[in-house]
């Protein structure tokens, strides 16, 4: 008997034909559960304000971003996370702002988790917000961020938001050891229910961009860059040496950032080290969707869902993106 090469030998649009078995074959499905809501905290009870760069998102005082965590509750997103934007007075050469009980993002903490304690509390652990240079530790005569120096700050910072309630806190300035130490510290303080949710692989990015207008730290850093602690973007088997660090130091959730571009790094994390996977789809990233967006070149509410399934397909737990409650609409 011969066999007829007239037809394919393979047919996987079988599959593709109808809903039924295209449903039935999805290997990756978004959820709400995956979404964590990133805002800037404005210190005016009533303040809000657009983000330029980012079409779609303001600064919020505490009573109107009491509005969004309602909302963000009620569609089900699990974790908001709180990113001050410090007066240009509570700066300083040390960052002394950074741990002050009463601080904005303590304030702002304290009065969330009072009014929704159901809603997840996650806090970013870096000096920058709090810096006159825009560093995000603290620097020597020629600007070069300090490392032991740094972690000494950001043990009083992460431990002044357990205090105040946070859920999680995330550090964001990639200073060697700071998780070892601040979890040390939590442990020593009675705060062992606090996780960690680090920022381990974090690269020096220029998608962080409209990021820093939004909290007003771009002019502070003015022409200086973040190289001698931020990662090179180059740079994949180095992300798996920070990742591993952090989690023997014991952090409960690592994260790779940006998202988009590093999604192979995502990939190699979760399969390499199986633990709590999270990218942060950034400023830049959100910034050029929405632009492309508003111009009509781009359909906003499939390229956003592509993204999100695109960062489950890498094997991300959850990500980070200020779409967040488009998406949790969308899934509803
Ligand atoms: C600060 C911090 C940054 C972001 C989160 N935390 C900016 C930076 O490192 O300069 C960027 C987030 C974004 O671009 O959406 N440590």
């Amino acid at each position: 008997m011969t066999f007829s090469r007239a037809y394919p030998a393979h047919r996987p649009r079988r599959m593709r034909r109808d809903a039924f078995s295209r449903r039935l074959m999805q290997e990756n499905t978004v959820s709400t559960n995956d979404l964590i809501l990133p805002v800037f905290v404005l210190e005016d009870p009533n303040g809000r304000e657009p983000v330029e760069s980012m079409p779609g998102v303001e600064r919020l005082g505490i009573e109107n971003l009491s509005r969004l965590a309602e909302q963000a509750l009620e569609l089900g997103i699990p974790v908001l996370a709180l990113f001050p934007v410090t007066p240009p007075q509570a700066k300083s050469e040390h960052a002394e702002a950074a741990y002050d009980p009463d601080g904005l993002v303590q304030r702002t903490v304290r009065a969330l988790k009072e009014r929704f304690p159901e809603l997840g509390i996650m806090t970013d652990v870096a000096l920058d917000p709090y810096t006159t240079h825009g560093q995000d530790g603290i620097i020597d005569a020629n600007g070069y961020v300090l490392n032991d120096e740094t972690v000494e700050v950001l043990i009083r910072q992460a431990e002044s938001h357990a205090a105040a309630g946070a859920d999680i806190v995330a550090p964001s300035d990639m200073m060697d050891g700071r998780i070892g130490a601040i979890r040390e510290n939590l442990e020593a303080r009675g705060h062992i229910y606090t996780r960690i949710m680090a920022y381990s692989a974090k690269y020096a990015s220029a998608f962080y961009g409209p990021f820093r207008d939004a909290v007003g730290s771009a002019a502070n850093l003015g022409k200086a860059d973040k190289t001698t602690y931020q990662m090179d973007p180059a740079n994949g088997n180095e992300a798996i040496h920070e990742v591993t660090a952090d989690l023997a130091e014991g952090a409960d959730m690592v994260m790779v950032k940006p998202g988009m571009p590093y999604l192979d790094v995502i990939y190699r994390v979760k399969q390499e080290l199986k633990a709590p996977t999270f990218a942060y789809h950034v400023s830049g990233e959100y910034a050029m969707l929405k632009a492309a967006a508003e111009r009509g070149w781009l359909d906003w509410d499939k390229c956003i869902m592509e993204t999100m399934t695109s960062f489950k397909r890498a094997g991300a737990d959850g990500v980070l993106t200020y779409a967040a409650m488009d998406i949790a609409r969308q899934l509803k």
